[in-house]
């Protein structure tokens, strides 16, 4: 059931074949690439070796995040790839099978002409056949995206019989037309038989709730409008079934990306857990509660296909459309990388009430030596220090984690107990640092004000968070770096951050310490070096060329 489609190199709207007759153009642009992934070279100092960033050029969110039947994870993004900022907008596509080692993929949706983008959207499998497209397979794939024009931001959908590849352009798209063009990036996910789609008006401050039985017809369903931090604009809504911590029980998650105008500048994911019936979303309560607390987490999307007594994995796209376009990346020839992936399930924690707990998805693939194995300070740092010089890790990246127990009711704890980390480069004397405090408000800090490879007054320096839980027993934190982007996780993932930084050197030396702990606390730090994923990928002369074999694109 492959499209025999006859392709026009460069600039050209692919012609189609007669048995094609009425299949919507697909547009080339100039110095666009097609059917071949993009080749690249991930060896800069500042490309994280352990998260996706694209091959070349500029990425902003995750689109079509689906996990397919032979256990492929799918990433498309919002991608230019002929500029390192924002414009000309396609669906780039990588895949992995454990979200850390991914292949690069031809670029997966084109535009129907020059004057259209491919905004940002999401994607479903089809085994059943609801849509009508996959008459002989159970592996269908349906994205959902907005085509955005100047004048307007319509609803389309295009499907790929190679599970998720290449795309075919629905003939009688679009499936939501509009007259704004302020109407995007629809989620769609699954209720029961029917499929769901939340999608933004975004300045309107509006939610819409939309339901369909092929995909291709929709009706609207209900409106979710004004509800917490409201930015200046609504975009990339997510509708997801959570599993409850410890429990066989389930709630809903509904996020809302704002941007600009969110309380730290620009960027941020703002989530309220919920009920859902099918037509109406209802949360809990009237809090607002934003997904991380740094300033480079945005845009969040849910895996399809993920088991739902499994917690829900995502991706998020790490930056901030405050600086995005100018950070220093573009000296290597990319712009933008993903989060971490995360497992994410609901909680009810102590005076806050409900919590999505976020955490990395299993970190072992790319897991390499304990450096902590042999060291008794590491072993026990109370109220002193460790140093770890990790410059013989060619990755120039690490994972670390420490738990501190035996802690009194915070009331006991004296305002100095603290926990600190830092990451110096010994070249430049640039550092990134973060602690927590026991006692008191229980603040917790990162600080990226100590590198020096990009100045821009919205790149605000610190970020922070009361835990405003009272840390009687233990405390936990996790930490991941990867040479230009960190992500910390405290307290097993109630709270977490997502920090860019650029500095002119590495930073290579990890140390962490505590001071004023009272008697009884134990502490305990682990750090592993992290492995290169990419460079796994490498040829012999440094270039990660993707999947160049499989999948070829139908057309060319
Ligand atoms: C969010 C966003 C989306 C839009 C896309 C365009 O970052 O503005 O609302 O679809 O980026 O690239």
């Amino acid at each position: 059931m492959k499209s025999s489609r006859v392709a026009a190199v460069g600039t050209a709207l692919v012609g189609l074949g007669a048995a094609d007759a009425g299949t919507p153009a697909v547009y080339i642009g100039p110095g666009v690439p097609s059917g071949t992934p993009i080749a690249a070279n991930y060896t800069g100092p500042l490309r994280p070796q352990a998260h996706y960033s694209p091959p070349t050029a500029f990425m902003n969110d995750p689109n079509g995040c689906f996990l397919d039947a032979s256990g492929t994870w799918h990433v498309y993004y919002q991608y230019n790839p002929t500029d390192v900022v924002a414009g000309n907008q396609h669906w780039g596509h990588a895949t992995s099978k454990d979200l850390y080692h991914w292949d690069n993929q031809p670029i997966a949706l084109f535009p129907p002409d020059a004057d259209t983008n491919v905004f940002s959207g999401s994607a479903v499998i089809d085994p059943e056949n609801t849509s009508g497209f996959f008459p002989s397979q159970d592996n269908g794939v349906v994205a959902i995206y907005t085509l955005n024009t100047d004048t307007k931001q319509t609803q389309n959908i295009a499907y790929s019989y190679d599970d998720g590849y290449t795309f075919i352009p629905y003939e009688n798209n679009p499936v939501i037309d509009s007259e704004s063009n302020q109407f995007r990036d629809p989620k769609v996910i699954k209720y029961e038989d029917t499929w769901v789609m939340v999608v933004a008006f975004s300045q309107e401050f509006v939610i819409g709730f939309y339901t369909s039985k092929d995909l291709k017809t929709w009706e609207f369903a209900s409106n979710f409008s004004h509800h917490g931090l409201l930015g200046t604009q609504y975009e990339c809504p997510n509708l997801q079934k959570m599993p409850i911590k410890d429990t066989d029980e389930t709630k809903y998650v509904l996020t809302i990306s704002i941007n600009p105008g969110a309380p730290l500048g620009g960027s941020i994911m703002e989530y309220f857990p919920g009920d859902f019936n099918g037509t109406h979303f209802t949360p809990v309560d009237n809090a607002a509660r934003i997904a991380d607390f740094a300033k480079d987490n945005y845009a969040g999307q849910f895996f399809y296909g993920v088991p739902e007594t499994e917690p829900a994995v995502s991706i998020a796209w790490a930056s901030n459309w405050q600086y995005t376009q100018n950070v220093p990346t573009a000296d290597e020839g990319w712009r933008s990388v993903m989060s971490l992936p995360r497992i994410n399930y609901l909680t009810n924690i102590t005076r806050l009430g409900w919590d999505m707990v976020s955490l990395p998805y299993d970190v072992s693939p790319v897991l390499g030596d304990e450096l902590t194995a042999s060291n008794a300070d590491a072993a026990s740092l109370v109220n002193k220090s460790l140093a770890i010089d990790f410059s013989s890790a060619a990755s120039n990246a690490l994972y670390f984690n420490a738990s501190v127990s035996g802690l009194p009711p915070v009331k006991n704890i004296s305002a100095s107990a603290w926990f600190n980390f830092t990451f110096l480069s010994p070249v430049s004397g640039e550092s990134l640092s973060g602690g927590y405090q026991f006692g008191g408000d229980n603040p917790f800090f990162v600080s990226r004000e100590r590198t020096r490879g990009f100045d821009n007054p919205f790149f605000t320096d610190k970020a922070s968070i009361s835990q405003l839980l009272d840390p009687a027993g233990t405390w936990s934190i996790a930490g991941f770096i990867d040479r230009s982007i960190f992500e910390v996780f405290l307290d097993g993932g109630i709270f977490s951050g997502t920090v860019t930084f650029f500095p002119t050197a590495p930073l290579s030396i990890f140390s962490a310490a505590t001071g004023g702990l009272p008697e009884g606390a134990q502490v305990q730090v682990k750090v592993w070096e992290v492995k290169s994923a990419w460079a796994e990928k490498e040829d012999e002369n440094g270039t990660v060329r993707g999947n160049v074999t499989a999948n070829a694109w139908p057309w060319v």
